[in-house]
């Protein structure tokens, strides 16, 4: 690790966990997470006060957590960044306003960063600088997104998007149908590798040809297998939950792995990166490394725990914003619950519009719907 590498102190609340992370260019320092996952539990998904209330319990002290880990002093550090968007209001404001805070308290550059392009630039801590231009599929509960990116902190550009849930949502949704608990998708996984994948044939959704390449859609297969598990009740008969949840798994991820390796096909990119909650999944692993392996593309997963929301990424993506002299945000930044996708780096109120019509992000406040 380069002596001048910037050290950087990122925080994450746009959603339910609490992140802290410190980054020394593109090696990792501290990763500290407070979830309230458990909480959220009991009502199925995420209720967007309490994950308000619960980032400002954790906020100060995970922050302190993670300089302990590290062992710097706050004044060591060469910026402090934020996510900005897109994510819950509430629960980005209060990330927002702890990172104003510190940075105007120690004198230090703030960089508002874009939730989505962290969870790409994160994997620059377990596998090295992002190669230019890089195919990332993000897919986590609030995000199932094709993304092209030639320059992480200042160009991603959006192939295609989910046009209904996101791939995690779809997981979720199906492990409450099968009474599994919150979150569904390590529990699916878990269950589907006692499973058939081909038991049942559950639709692959826009995989036609005449519909988009890149797009996808996860509220029919829903549906459909939502249907298929009333009918077994409703005959009373035993659900097979392992062979659904492979089955159900398998629709997911063979959509998922097909349009990310054509999409690297058509555009000359060879390599493909995959983040978000869902790419902890263990078959979407194996079937990407296979299919990519198959097309000469090269993979990067980054590990399970750097996958999911976390700190660390935003500190990722921070480093990132300072080692390219980005421009800092000023101590007008603002949270963005709808951030485009299209903007890495949100430089504040001064000097910063964006056009909403975009194609933004599913809100994992659909969760909850
Ligand atoms: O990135 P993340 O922590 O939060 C955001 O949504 O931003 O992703 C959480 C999502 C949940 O929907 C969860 O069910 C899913 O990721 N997930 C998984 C697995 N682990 C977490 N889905 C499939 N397989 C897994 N092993
Ligand atoms: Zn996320």
């Amino acid at each position: 690790m380069a002596a001048d590498e910037p050290l950087v102190l990122g925080i994450e609340t746009s959603c339910d966990e609490t992140g802290v992370g410190i980054v020394h260019g593109t090696t990792l320092l501290a990763d500290a997470v407070a979830s309230s996952v458990d909480t959220h539990a009991r009502f199925g998904g995420v209720v967007p006060e309490i994950a308000s209330r619960a980032h400002l319990e954790a906020m100060v002290p995970t922050i302190e957590r993670a300089l302990r880990t590290a062992g710097i002093s706050p004044k060591d550090l060469d910026g402090i960044a934020v996510t900005a968007g897109p994510g819950l209001a509430g629960a980005l404001l209060v990330g927002v306003s702890a990172a104003k805070a510190y940075a105007y308290a120690l004198g230090k550059p703030l960089y508002g960063v874009n939730h989505l392009a962290s969870h790409i630039c994160v994997d620059q801590l377990e596998h090295g600088r992002l190669p230019e231009p890089t195919m990332a599929l993000l897919v986590s509960g609030g995000h199932s997104s094709l993304l092209l990116s030639s320059d992480i902190t200042s160009d991603v550009r959006p192939m295609g998007a989910t046009i209904d849930d996101a791939a995690g949502e779809a997981f979720d949704k199906i492990a409450r149908v099968l009474d599994l608990g919150f979150p569904g998708g390590p529990v699916i996984d878990r269950l589907a590798r006692e499973g058939d994948p081909a038991a049942i044939a559950f639709p692959r959704g826009l995989s036609g040809a005449k519909d988009p390449a890149y797009d996808f859609s996860f509220s029919g297969l829903k549906t459909a297998v939502a249907r298929w598990i009333e009918a077994k009740r409703a005959a009373g008969e035993e659900v097979p939950v392992r062979d659904v949840a492979a089955s159900f798994q398998e629709a997911v991820v063979d959509v998922l792995t097909r349009k990310a390796v054509r999409a690297c096909k058509d555009e000359g990119v060879d390599h493909l990166m995959i983040g978000g909650g869902v790419a902890a999944n263990s078959r979407l692993r194996a079937l990407a490394q296979e299919r990519c392996e198959r097309a000469g593309i090269r993979l990067r997963v980054p590990r399970p725990g750097l996958c999911t929301d976390n700190g660390a990424m935003v500190a990722a993506l921070g480093a990132e914003m300072v080692a390219r002299n980005r421009t800092p945000s000023d101590l007008e930044l603002s949270a963005d619950s709808s951030l485009p996708v299209t903007d890495p780096h949100v430089p504040g109120a001064h000097g910063h519009s964006h056009d909403h019509d975009h194609v933004h992000e599913v809100s994992k406040e659909n969760l909850y719907s």
